[in-house]
């Protein structure tokens, strides 16, 4: 089932996500609704707060195939990669996002089991991104507010 996409300024996309305590029927079907969500609008990436779930679940899919993780996190990162980047929650805008090149990710998958993934480049880059989304951050967080600088006016 193809479910809504919450787009920003939606609160939820701003609250931290809650952990999941077990897998149950439910997350199993959660995870294959937001699977087929991401596909549906061609994403590479969709995390439970942008379907409206306050549940640390994200999927990913950069083209090797569909990934599940429950309650992921980052046990370490290194490098820096600069790259374009968007959100499906943030439709029509993208902007260079500077982020670490690789990183070991930790977290359950839908048997319950616990995994350790290592990830580089886009797929380095997504596991960020959908991280950062189940505790209310999002890519646009890292831009450069700043006026271009004000002697720039005078
Ligand atoms: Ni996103």
């Amino acid at each position: 089932m193809i479910l809504p996409i919450v787009t920003h300024p939606n609160p939820v996309l701003r609250q931290k996500a809650q952990p999941i305590k077990r897998i149950t029927k439910r997350i199993k079907k959660l995870a294959e609704n937001m699977l087929e969500t991401m596909y549906a609008a061609e994403g590479v990436g969709l995390a439970g707060p942008q379907v409206g779930v306050g549940e640390r679940i994200i999927v990913i899919d950069i083209g090797n195939g569909p990934l599940v993780l429950i309650n992921p996190q980052i046990l370490a990162k290194s490098g820096q990669d600069r790259d374009v980047e968007g959100c499906l929650s943030i439709p029509g805008q993208s902007a260079y996002v500077t982020r670490a090149a690789k990183v070991k990710v930790t977290g359950v998958d839908l048997d319950g089991r616990q995994v350790e993934l290592e990830g580089e480049g886009y797929l380095a880059r997504a596991f960020q991104h959908e991280i950062d989304h189940l505790d209310g951050v999002l890519f646009i967080d890292y831009l450069d507010k700043s006026p271009r600088s004000s002697s720039d006016s005078d």
